[in-house]
């Protein structure tokens, strides 16, 4: 018996996570899943109820169960607070805490939504590439940090600081994910104007003699956003730190053209995982049953292949998302002309049907 902690967060969060969780317990009661939810609070909605966006339940029952499903953090209403009560800090800080470090940010094409992306067809079909992203250091954690008065004007400092351990242990998991796909890892930095690149980049050239059979290529940080858009479908493995991390995962999302699709994994060295959606809390669309759940419902899968050795029962549920795109049926985000509009309670309702 998995015990799995259920973040669903703040905006859509909700109402995705409710389809998630109809999908666990369909598997729970027809597949012998044997999943037992536990609700805790996260982000701004935890910030309303607790005073904090990680209250200290959280961490402590996060501790306790095997994985976390998150929904989504973030809202208008709290841009103005200071900047450690803000939703954000939630996320961060939960990573951070859980030691989550490694990012794993797959972007695939779904043939099905070949013209949901910006790009030509013939750039993005077949497209799968996975961007392993390092999640709890670099710039977004780096001491020193803040704004202080300098020379009589305000100054503002953050530090990109990476230990070669640090660097070491993303590397590995880059290598082992590419181990189990086309073996080719690139690997993303600032070499040429960067100290703590340079360090990167060394560090993973000593990590690769552990995987003779994985290649190792390595690409500027500015030239890898140029070529993820002209030609992406060159890369298996990207693994970069957290700053280039965050901003190449969301271009290559965009080039499925459906963000609303995508699913993550944030594990820690013992492949304890908090799984999530790629996209953000959308406020803008909460509460009117129009946000795509799949994203979330791919949480689940992967959560089951990387945390829980559950690799079938994930099969099931991508099988499920394929057969429920093939019959047509699209929220409004992934629609095109010709297809079946349905909001994200239905689209929970197909899943569990596809899957049943
Ligand atoms: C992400 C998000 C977060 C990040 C924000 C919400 C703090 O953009 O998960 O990519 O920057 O890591
Ligand atoms: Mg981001």
């Amino acid at each position: 018996m998995s015990k799995i902690l259920i973040l669903p967060g703040d905006g859509i969060g909700k109402e995705i996570i409710a389809q998630a969780i109809k999908v666990i317990d369909s598997l729970n009661a027809n597949h012998g899943l044997g999943m037992n939810l536990v609700h805790g609070l996260i982000g701004g909605s935890a910030y309303e109820e607790t005073g904090s966006p990680l209250p200290e339940e959280t961490l402590v029952t996060a501790k306790e169960c095997d994985s976390i499903l998150l929904g989504a953090v973030g809202g208008q209403q709290w841009e103005s607070l200071e900047r450690e009560l803000r939703p954000e800090r939630g996320l961060l800080g939960i990573r951070s805490e859980l030691d989550l470090f490694s990012n794993l940010r797959p972007a695939i094409l779904y043939p099905q939504l070949a013209n949901a992306s910006t790009l030509k067809n013939e750039v993005v079909s077949g497209l799968d590439l996975m961007i392993v992203r390092e999640l709890v250091g670099g710039i977004y954690f780096g001491q020193p940090r803040g704004i202080e008065i300098k020379d009589g004007e305000r100054f503002g400092v953050n530090s990109a600081t990476y230990f070669e351990s640090e660097i070491a242990r993303i590397g590995h998991s880059a290598f082992q994910i590419a181990q189990k796909r086309d073996k080719r890892v690139c690997s993303v930095d600032k070499a040429n104007v960067l100290e703590v690149c340079e360090l990167w980049r060394e560090v993973m050239e000593e990590v690769s003699q552990d995987y003779p059979d994985v290649e190792l290529t390595h690409m500027l940080v500015d030239t890898a956003a140029m070529q993820l858009v002209r030609a992406p479908k060159q890369f298996d493995v990207m693994v970069t730190s957290n700053l280039f991390g965050d901003i190449l995962s969301d271009c290559a999302a965009m080039l499925t053209g459906s963000i609303g699709m995508l699913p993550s994994a944030s594990l820690n060295k013992n492949n304890y995982g908090m799984y999530e959606p790629i996209h953000g809390s959308a406020p803008d669309i909460a509460g009117n049953d129009i946000a795509n759940p799949l994203a979330t419902i791919l949480s689940v899968s992967m959560m089951l292949r990387y945390s829980l050795s559950q690799a079938s029962l994930a099969d099931k549920i991508n099988a499920a998302v394929n057969v429920v795109l093939d019959q047509g049926y699209r929220t409004k985000d992934i629609s095109a002309a010709g297809d079946t509009i349905v909001g994200t309670d239905a689209m929970g309702d197909l899943i569990v049907d596809a899957i049943e």
